[in-house]
């Protein structure tokens, strides 16, 4: 009988070897709130059939910012239907920033896709319910059933998002007059400023990865959404998930992956693993220095490239 492979060694060795080029990075500070992350922090998790293994800072909370972006995806199509999601945003990367206003007005008077801001503030407004509060609880809801465990939100964060959120705001409004956001706009960016609030650690994204990975089939082996919609927001993490980083992102580790702000990248290997890392340390485009690092080694040793 052969040795299982040392899953536990090999994060461990990623971690030391790649924590290092953390330091290239700068922690996010446009959001006040976020500006207190320790740059410093590196953790990485893997969820395998056999279990999860981590190393390094991977118990700490922080939250899902842009991450976020998945999960109402997923609810959107799953509560109004393929046709409807994409009559109010597109499926072409943008080769701009996360939040970038430049591409707004094309003409089809939609965003261009549901990763970048403009096209999650498009999508959360397709969210069914009488109330912020029951949005939201389609989304925590989502959340305990994949994790196992109820969640909550940052309320410091939440507060500083919303207090400072100009350039979304604006966002929203002109998704407004072009008739791509449904709804009452503050209520719509309340729902956004709440997603990206919720507190998660390096674990918890790890098993979101591999309950994508498992084409919606949470750990009690009960299904939770359509494998269609998991399918298209998988495909929308390779083609988008790391904004306009997207396309080295695919080189250098190739998998589907969707980073948020606060510094944390949810990795997902249909059919294998789900993998998440934490660095809150960004490069100019939005996403963790260390976790990309840390990421392509982990691709290079165990050819997790799906190209
Ligand atoms: O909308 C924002 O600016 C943040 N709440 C989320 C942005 C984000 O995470 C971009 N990711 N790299």
């Amino acid at each position: 009988m052969s040795t299982p492979f040392d899953y536990q060694a090999l994060l461990d060795e990623t971690l030391r070897e790649e924590k290092k080029y953390g330091e290239r990075g700068q922690v996010a500070s446009y959001i006040p709130e976020l500006r207190k992350a320790d740059p410093n922090m590196a953790g990485i998790a893997l969820m395998t059939t056999r279990g999860i293994f981590t190393a390094g800072d991977t118990a700490v909370n922080f939250t899902l910012q842009s991450i976020s972006k998945v999960l109402t995806l997923l609810l959107a199509l799953e509560h109004r239907g393929v046709e409807a999601v994409f009559a109010k945003v597109g499926s072409e990367p943008t080769g701009d920033s996360f939040n970038s206003i430049v591409k707004l007005e094309t003409s089809e008077q939609k965003p261009l896709n549901p990763m970048i801001n403009a096209g999650a503030i498009a999508v959360c407004s397709l969210l069914p319910g009488q109330s912020v509060e029951e949005r939201f609880g389609l989304i925590a809801d989502l959340l305990e059933k994949i994790l196992g465990r109820p969640v909550q939100i940052d309320e410091s964060v939440y507060r500083s998002e919303k207090e400072t959120g100009h350039r979304n705001r604006a966002l929203a409004h002109f998704l407004k007059d072009i008739h791509a956001l449904e709804g009452d706009v503050e209520e719509v960016l309340d729902l956004y400023f709440r997603q990206c609030s919720i507190l998660v650690n390096c674990a918890d994204l790890a098993r979101i990865g591999m309950f994508l990975a498992a084409k919606g089939i949470n750990e009690a082996g009960k299904p939770i959404v359509s494998a269609n919609a998991v399918r298209l927001v998988s495909t929308f993490m390779v083609t988008c998930g790391m904004y306009n980083g997207s396309g080295e992102f695919a080189i250098k580790v190739g998998i589907p992956a969707k980073s948020g702000v606060a510094g944390g990248i949810l990795g997902v290997v249909p059919g294998r693993y789900g993998v998440a890392t934490y660095g809150p340390a960004l490069d100019r485009k939005g996403n963790s220095v260390v976790g990309i690092s840390m990421l392509r080694r982990l691709s290079q040793v165990l050819d997790l490239s799906i190209f």
